[in-house]
């Protein structure tokens, strides 16, 4: 079955390739949370700095809710999209106030909070609590785009649903944690916008895109 077959490649793959990443280093719902965050707009070479900064000043959602505005706004300053801070800002009040500190476990109930998405409820409900449940970001979304070959705009509403879709029929049954970020990771390091290295990728035989000769004209899918 090519899902099987597809999980065990890319757990594999990982296994040799993952990086070092700062917000690897625990699975603090809070830190997964702040990452996810600050990569949806931002590079990852750019963000290991910033998250290392941000962490260090507020090591923990009270101390986020606690800070004044203007720190939190200053410890943003050059990652952009401020109104993504002030609902960080926001959130984290909510979470300390009203939760205890404590990170809801679901989808749902983490959609409720400010500024939190389906991808990024995903991310914590998956990464955090190693729980069932799909992301879709940039990356992702190129990668399982050209994978089963979608021939709908994957910007646009039937195309993303169709991904979130294909994204939640790979899920494994343990470690999505590992297998969410696996995959993220394959798509920023190897299935790359412009000129993916399809060689050097463990679903090569897989892609329906690479194996139809479609990848081209699916090139490229996203911008970031
Ligand atoms: N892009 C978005 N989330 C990411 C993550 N957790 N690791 C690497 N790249 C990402």
């Amino acid at each position: 079955r090519w899902k099987q077959s597809f999980r065990r490649r890319l757990a594999t793959w990982y296994t040799k390739h993952e990086r070092d990443l700062p917000w690897r280093k625990s699975r603090d719902p809070y830190r997964v949370w702040v990452s996810e965050v600050m990569l949806q707009q931002t590079q990852v070479a750019t963000v290991q700095g910033y998250f290392e900064r941000f962490t260090a000043a507020f090591p923990t959602v009270h101390h986020l809710a606690d800070a004044d505005e203007q720190q939190v706004l200053r410890l943003w300053e050059g990652l952009g999209y401020y109104r993504r801070a002030r609902m960080l800002h926001a959130a984290a009040q909510q979470v300390s106030r009203e939760l205890e500190g404590k990170f809801p476990e679901t989808v749902e109930e983490l959609m409720q909070l400010p500024g939190i998405g389906r991808y990024t409820a995903g991310a914590i409900v998956s990464i955090a609590y190693d729980k069932p449940a799909p992301i879709l970001e940039a990356n992702t979304l190129r990668l399982l785009g050209r994978l089963v070959a979608l021939r709908e705009d994957p910007t646009k509403s039937a195309g993303q649903k169709l991904l979130w879709g294909v994204a939640g029929e790979l899920l494994p049954g343990s470690e999505v944690s590992r297998f969410n970020q696996a995959l993220m990771e394959l798509g920023s390091l190897v299935c790359t916008p412009r000129e993916p290295k399809c060689s050097e990728c463990p679903a090569e035989s897989l892609c329906q895109a690479r194996q139809l000769g479609v990848l081209e004209e699916l090139l490229p899918t996203t911008k970031k």
